[in-house]
């Protein structure tokens, strides 16, 4: 999800009122992934890097993130919505922590889609830590250790606001991932643009490196 500062800036508004608007695009595309079948839906919500941004921008984010879980749980329980937060949670504050805690086992049972929330996750810390327990461990699949074990691998990464580039995502899970770039931002990505990028990946030969 990119391009939230961009877009609040255009109309003369404070950054975090771009982040608001994110929510609305958040809620548009889960509603659309449930209507479509979709199974699995993640979205990047803030990166290892992120913590970088100023103080108020960071508190304001996870702010966002309590207010947000507490207002959709009864969407999600309505919805058969299993929920999940991946990410480095000892950077998370005790109270978020326990919330997104909750809800994950308020929802653990539900089994029509699951919603991932990537929170200060990093692909490099995701590898990092799984090529440590898997040492610690005696061996293994390093796919096993990652925070997404039992997960599959994305078919689909859209990054929107025009930028071209990962930025540290999954980058083990993303091996024949499709990729699709849009020039929206993300406030302004809703169900018909979601429905575009659908469109754009139904048309690509997957192909996994073989010959058909
Ligand atoms: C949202 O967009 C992504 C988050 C990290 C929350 P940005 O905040 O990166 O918006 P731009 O890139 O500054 O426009
Ligand atoms: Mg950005």
């Amino acid at each position: 999800m990119d391009g939230n500062g961009r877009w609040a800036k255009a109309r003369g508004k404070d950054r975090i009122f771009g982040h608001f608007e994110g929510v609305e695009s958040v809620r548009a595309v889960l509603e659309a992934s449930v209507e479509w079948g979709v199974k699995y839906a993640s979205f990047f919500a803030f990166s290892e890097e992120n913590w970088g941004r100023p103080q108020e921008e960071v508190l304001g984010l996870m702010d966002l993130m309590m207010r947000s879980m507490k207002n959709e749980l009864q969407t999600f329980l309505d919805n058969r919505i299993r929920f999940r937060v991946l990410g480095d949670f000892s950077r998370l504050t005790p109270g978020l922590r326990e919330a997104i805690r909750n809800m994950e086992e308020t929802t653990a049972h539900c089994d029509k889609m699951t919603m991932i929330i990537f929170l200060s996750y990093s692909g490099k810390w995701d590898l990092r830590q799984a090529a440590r327990r898997m040492a610690e461990e005696g061996g293994g699949d390093l796919g096993d250790y990652l925070v997404t074990a039992g997960i599959p691998d994305p078919d689909l990464l859209i990054r929107t606001s025009g930028e071209q580039r990962i930025s540290n995502y999954m980058l083990w899970q993303l091996a024949y991932t499709e990729f699709v770039f849009t020039d929206t931002l993300w406030p302004d990505f809703r169900k018909e643009q979601y429905l575009d990028a659908l469109r754009e990946y139904a048309s690509r030969d997957r192909r996994f490196g073989k010959v058909k």
